[in-house]
């Protein structure tokens, strides 16, 4: 089986693709600070179905430091790596000339340097087996503003940014880089919307609704197949039209 490390993989849209892809096949390692009751009841789904594996490994991916020991650790316990999703993410938002510092930075370091560094020492053992497949989780507000999310949205562009480039980088490897760019989607992240936030962009979507965790564990896994193989670079973006 192969293998793809889903971080950030406890819960909302990560454990939504981590399930989505475990269900096609592949071993999916989770990575999330704790391990939840909804994530238990996922890999029991998956164990059920047959097909493939949900595995949890707990670790706080703000430990930059610690990334290295991480997928050493993970390949020890695995074997080789073939895919990695870069979920992990905080929605932190606020006012810019209001923010925290501390909060500012915890944001950088989580959404941005986080997924490079790990990106990195994964895609080191990936040039070794030539062959892998890379998507980060990227978000709507990268190339679209939204009122009082303008550091979370830097992370999201920067990760746009990172994408093409380390596309390029690693296509004469046979490793896809793309990004998946979400609208909003009911998890917790968002639950600070309320009712009004959920309804204005219900109106602003095409197809009058919000996507779904699934929509975004469907386009994740698309990009998994066969069919994607001559995909690299890309941005896909699942929104229900509210950019369109
Ligand atoms: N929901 C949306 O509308 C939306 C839209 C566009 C893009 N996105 C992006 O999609 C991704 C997932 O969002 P979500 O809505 O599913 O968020 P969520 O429900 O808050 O889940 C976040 C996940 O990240 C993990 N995580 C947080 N801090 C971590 C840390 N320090 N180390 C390791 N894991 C950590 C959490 O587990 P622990 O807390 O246990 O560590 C959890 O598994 C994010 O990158 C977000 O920016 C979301």
């Amino acid at each position: 089986m192969r293998n793809i490390i889903v971080t950030g993989g406890s819960r909302g849209l990560g454990l939504g693709i981590a399930e989505r892809l475990a269900t096609d096949g592949f071993q999916v390692i989770a990575i999330a600070r704790s391990q939840t009751e909804v994530f238990d009841a996922a890999a029991q789904r998956v164990k059920a179905a047959g097909r493939g594996a949900l595995q949890f490994h707990a670790a706080d991916l703000a430990d930059i430091e610690a990334i290295p020991a991480l997928v050493k650790a993970i390949r020890k316990e695995f074997g080789a790596l073939y895919g990695l999703v870069n979920n992990a993410g905080l929605g932190t938002g606020g006012l810019l000339s209001g923010m925290n510092d501390a909060a500012m930075a915890q944001l950088l370091r989580l959404n941005i340097h986080s997924p490079i560094a790990l990106t990195k020492y994964v895609t080191r053992t990936m040039m070794t087996q030539k062959g892998g497949r890379i998507v980060n989780i990227s978000s709507i507000v990268a190339s679209n503003g939204f009122n009082a999310l303008s550091v979370y949205s830097a992370t999201k562009a920067a990760l746009v940014g990172f994408t093409k480039s380390l596309a390029r980088e690693l296509g004469p490897l046979e490793i896809t880089v793309n990004a998946v760019a979400p609208g909003f989607v009911d998890t917790e992240l968002t639950s600070g919307l309320g009712e009004a936030g959920y309804d204005k962009i219900v109106r602003r979507s095409a197809l009058r609704r919000m996507a779904e965790v699934e929509d975004v564990g469907s386009a994740v896994a698309f990009l998994f197949s066969d069919g994607a193989r001559n995909i690299t670079g890309t941005v896909v973006t699942v929104d229900a039209g509210n950019t369109a």
